[in-house]
């Protein structure tokens, strides 16, 4: 899909379709009687009718029956003013440019909303709207004998002329970010029978070579020699052989500045039976998606190499796949991973936080130059789904600092967190008369538990754990999202890379 930003009035433009957003009681009529008189009156009636108000989610078509300039005008609501954020523009865009693609439009401008203050600052405008539109025009048909026939080819963002360069540069971090977002819900919604860990390590290998990123993967031999003993038991019960995945971004120099490194991991478990200790059927089938948080730290390392981040970033997929076989891991099982701690296995669907232990060890314990701070994600525990639903995802972190710029991230990227706390209440209650520590925890708090698990191999690296179970796919069709993988936390750890260099 093309995308332009032009300065070219509303008055002379002509398109398939044109989409105005407006915040509730803000009248659209101006704009959309540029569009064509035919326009201003459908527009006047659906005003006086109730039938638009700019209420957030509605959406309203007027078709121009063949006569006019513009083919179609989609008008969206924004919702209450003091209430509108970017976010709210992107669920808008998405929906606009939705209904125009499913009225036949192929090409499709969208109009910068008018207002005041920061929220309506040209270049986030421009970047809320063009990531709004790929991320919602995006659709997993890759197995469908007949894809769709409408598509949109080309997207125009209107900009007034003096605010032309800063949109440009808006619209070109959307599009970054949308593509990346888009990549990470196509690995998401891709089956188990083919995205094994295989396919994600040849997955990093080609966006590797697309964007500039150097690809470097441990096979289960070098994993055999560093000691990691925790990964490799989850993968001995599978065909398929597991794999760290490892991708780095180097920024280009900036004069004699000396940069830092951080890492990301990401859960890359690609199909989740719950091992010996196998899960009910209902349902399972979700289990695919488990390997979210290995997409989502994919699809930020393509994310930061498109926005240029001032960061070193190496980005890390433990791999693998949870079946029940003869050479599964067992209940009862003691595993020793790579930092020497030995853990007794109390159930085989703990197995996130296993794949985990080792990719976040070696990035701790292995990685020259250490890294200054380490973000994992992760559809780690469905206490997490309870608890947050599909709200928020779970932040826990040890280090205040590191949890505050997460947060401030998750704000503008529109990738909702919400912070859990983690004390020595939970660290106890991994206890084990047997091992170093156990995989589970005594009933209650498993989002908690799972993460003071995990601070066990962080050493003493800045660390904060993302659970993404209740935000990594959804069943609902709204605003950006249609069922599936959602790319969660591609953005925000996209834009938290971004404020740190
Ligand atoms: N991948 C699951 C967590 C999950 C479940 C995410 C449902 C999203 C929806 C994870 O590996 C798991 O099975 N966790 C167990 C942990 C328990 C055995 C301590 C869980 O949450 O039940
Ligand atoms: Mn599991
Ligand atoms: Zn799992």
């Amino acid at each position: 899909m093309d995308i332009k930003v032009i300065d070219t009035p509303l008055g002379r433009h002509r398109s398939g379709a044109v989409v105005l957003l407006g915040v509730q009681g803000q009248s659209l009529k101006k704009s959309a009687g540029s569009c064509g008189r035919v326009y201003r009156d459908g527009y006047t009636t659906l005003e006086k009718s109730g039938a638009y108000a700019g209420e957030a989610g509605q959406v309203r078509t007027l078709t121009g029956g063949g006569k006019e300039r513009i083919g179609n005008v989609v008008v969206v609501g924004l919702g209450k003013g003091d209430q509108v954020s970017h976010e709210a523009m992107r669920h808008a865009a998405a929906s606009g440019v939705r209904a125009a693609r499913e009225l036949g439009a192929r090409e499709v401008s969208l109009v910068l909303p008018e207002g005041k203050g920061g929220l309506f600052r040209a270049d986030r405008l421009a970047e809320a709207l063009v990531e709004g539109s790929v991320v919602g025009l995006y659709r997993f048909e890759t197995y469908k004998a007949k894809p769709s026939e409408d598509g949109v080819d080309c997207l125009n963002v209107l900009a007034p002329s003096g605010k032309l360069s800063a949109a440009k540069r808006g619209a070109k971090e959307g599009r970054v970010l949308g593509d990346a977002v888009c990549f990470a819900r196509q690995l998401g919604n891709e089956p188990g029978n083919t995205a094994t860990p295989t396919f994600l390590a040849e997955e990093a290998e080609r966006i590797a070579g697309e964007h500039g990123l150097k690809y470097d993967v441990l096979e289960e031999d070098e994993m055999r020699e560093l000691g990691m003993g925790s990964l490799l038991g989850v993968a001995q019960g599978s065909v398929e052989p597991a794999k760290l995945i490892m991708l780095t971004y180097e920024p280009k120099k900036r004069g004699n500045k000396r940069v830092e490194t951080v890492a990301i991991v990401g859960k890359g478990l690609t199909f989740d039976t719950g091992g010996i200790s196998i899960k009910p059927g209902a349902k399972m089938e979700d289990m695919k998606f488990d390997m979210c948080g290995g997409a989502a730290v994919l699809g930020a390392m393509q994310a930061i190499a498109g926005l240029q981040v001032g960061v070193r970033v190496v980005g890390l997929v433990p791999a693998s796949e949870n079946m029940p076989d003869g050479a599964s891991y067992k209940p009862g099982d003691i595993l020793k991973a790579m930092n020497g701690t030995t853990i007794e296995i109390r159930n085989t669907d703990a197995e996130g936080r296993l794949i985990l232990a080792d990719a976040l060890a070696y990035a701790t314990s292995k990685m020259r130059p250490k890294p200054k701070a380490i973000v994992d994600l992760a559809t780690l525990t469905g206490a997490c789904v309870v608890a947050l639903g599909d709200g928020n995802a779970a932040c826990i972190s040890n280090t205040d600092g590191l949890a505050d710029e997460l947060l401030a991230a998750a704000e503008t990227s529109g990738d909702a967190l919400w912070r859990m706390p983690i004390s020595d209440t939970y660290r106890a209650q991994l206890e084990s008369p047997y091992a170093d520590v156990s995989n589970l925890g005594s009933p209650g708090a498993g989002t908690l538990t799972a993460a003071a698990f995990l601070e066990k191999f962080t050493g003493n690296v800045p660390w904060a754990h993302l659970d993404i179970a209740g935000m990594a796919w959804t069943q609902k069709k709204s605003g950006n999202f249609t069922v599936g993988a959602t790319g969660f936390g591609v953005r925000v750890i996209a834009r938290w890379l971004q404020s740190r260099g």
